[in-house]
């Protein structure tokens, strides 16, 4: 979701610097960003002056004001990040995209925990209109107040919620997943069934076992596990999700997750 994240804020006009795990990462995060910037042109969704700010908003070196990170869902993972962050820009927010897990903990490793907050972004982000904005124990009110209205510039719809496992939309989403996943390895119905009976008969703009494809079974396992420990069995992950993520079938991102993918193209 990096990338996606990064379009967003630099669509909004904030100077922008990406970093990853190596050059490779980062050339195709910009070739992605790339992408969506021209594919919001063709929709007519901004400007061409619009996408060539977003563009020229990418930089190579930035004093950052605001950092948001968007690693693994692994709370040591994104405590190495965090921390020595927070040594080097005492003065920066320290923002976790977390799906899920105790921003609490994170802050209470980090130099400047009132300056740690999550900021939940939505999948994809440069569309999806929700910000959750998670309040640590330790987060102050000018901290809060600073990305609720970063939230408003971004043009995104902030909701403010506790520090607790899942917050308000994974704790809800996991539970619809984790059953369809169940619903499929029981023989119910087809994914595409299953994901039909949401789509047609709910409304929603996309079924269950595809919105696990699109947002990665890795991440949602993770987020089950965590849930599990923290909240109760309900979260239980079904073993297939398991099996499918030990056999690299993440999703969309790796071309095969429950469905097939080419491009924006499942089948
Ligand atoms: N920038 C801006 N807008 C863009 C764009 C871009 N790069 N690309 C497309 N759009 C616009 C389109 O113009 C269109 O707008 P209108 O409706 O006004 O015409 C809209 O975005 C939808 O685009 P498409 O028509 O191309 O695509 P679609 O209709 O097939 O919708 C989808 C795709 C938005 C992904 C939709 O299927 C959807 O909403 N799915 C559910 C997504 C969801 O639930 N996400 C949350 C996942 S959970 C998560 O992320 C959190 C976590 O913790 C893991």
């Amino acid at each position: 979701m990096g990338a996606g994240i990064a379009e967003v804020l630099a669509r909004a006009g904030h100077p922008t610097q990406l970093q990853d795990l190596n050059d490779d990462l980062l050339a195709s995060a910009r070739q992605r960003i790339h992408q969506s910037l021209e594919r919001a042109h063709s929709k007519q969704k901004i400007t061409a002056e619009q996408a060539q700010r977003g563009r020229d908003n990418l930089v190579d070196h930035n004093r950052p004001d605001l950092v948001v990170e968007a690693v693994l869902e692994d709370i040591q993972v994104k405590i190495g990040i965090l921390q020595p962050l927070s040594h080097q820009h005492p003065e920066a927010i320290l923002a976790s995209n977390t799906s899920s897990l105790s921003l609490t903990q994170m802050a209470a490793a980090c130099h400047r925990p009132e300056r740690v907050i999550g900021m939940h972004f939505f999948n994809p982000p440069p569309i999806m209109e929700l910000l959750e904005i998670v309040v640590a124990e330790q987060t102050d009110t000018h901290t809060q107040q600073a990305v609720e209205q970063l939230a408003r510039q971004l043009g995104k719809t902030p909701i403010l919620v506790k520090d607790v496992p899942g917050f308000a939309s994974s704790r809800l989403g996991i539970i619809l997943g984790m059953e369809a996943i169940r619903m499929l390895e029981s023989g119910v119905a087809s994914a595409a069934d299953i994901d039909k009976a949401m789509e047609l008969g709910y409304r929603h703009p996309m079924g269950p076992l595809k919105l696990t494809d699109l947002v990665g079974l890795d991440v949602r396992l993770a987020i089950a596990d965590h849930l599990t420990h923290e909240i109760g069995p309900q979260f239980t992950p079904p073993p297939l999700l398991r099996r499918l993520v030990r056999a690299g079938r993440l999703g969309k991102k790796t071309g095969h997750g429950f469905y097939r993918w080419n491009g924006n193209e499942a089948s």
